[in-house]
């Protein structure tokens, strides 16, 4: 089980912040495990609700710069751990946490492109 996790970009009630750890991404960088993480993302059918290449389709994209739930290496783990709660499944239970990070360290290692379309598409 992850410990929980800090979300360094919220603002903590009376400024204390809860008691959680940091998560980092053992894999960030490294080639191998990002080939191996868009393998995975293939095969867990991850694409079929956030597109190929992570793009974004039913389920948001994972490769635009922004995030719902935080992008930081321990939130995105989170949100691929334990899902979320509009429409994420949890992952936790499937994928080892070297799976998970692996899959962390493709979506790390996406561009992001400089203009990000805000509108919706119908
Ligand atoms: C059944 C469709 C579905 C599948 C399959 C799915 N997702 Fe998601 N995912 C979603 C939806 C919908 C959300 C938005 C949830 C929300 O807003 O509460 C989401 C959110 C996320 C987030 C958080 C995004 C953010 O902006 O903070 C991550 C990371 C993520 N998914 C990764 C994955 C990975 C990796 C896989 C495969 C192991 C996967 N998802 C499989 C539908 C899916």
């Amino acid at each position: 089980m992850p410990p929980a996790i800090r979300y360094d970009a919220h603002v903590s009630a009376g400024g204390a912040v809860p008691p959680a750890g940091s998560m980092t991404n053992p894999f960030r960088g490294d080639r191998q495990s990002a080939m191996e993480g868009e393998r995975i993302f293939a095969a867990m059918n991850c694409d079929g609700c956030h597109g190929g290449g992570a793009v974004g389709w039913v389920g948001p994209s994972l490769v635009d710069g922004r995030w719902r739930y935080g992008g930081a290496d321990g939130a995105v783990f989170q949100s691929i751990f334990y899902g979320r709660p509009r429409g994420m499944p949890a992952y936790g239970g499937v994928l080892s946490p070297g799976a998970i990070w692996k899959v962390v360290t493709y979506l790390q290692a996406q561009s992001i492109p400089k203009d990000v379309p805000t509108e919706r598409w119908r």
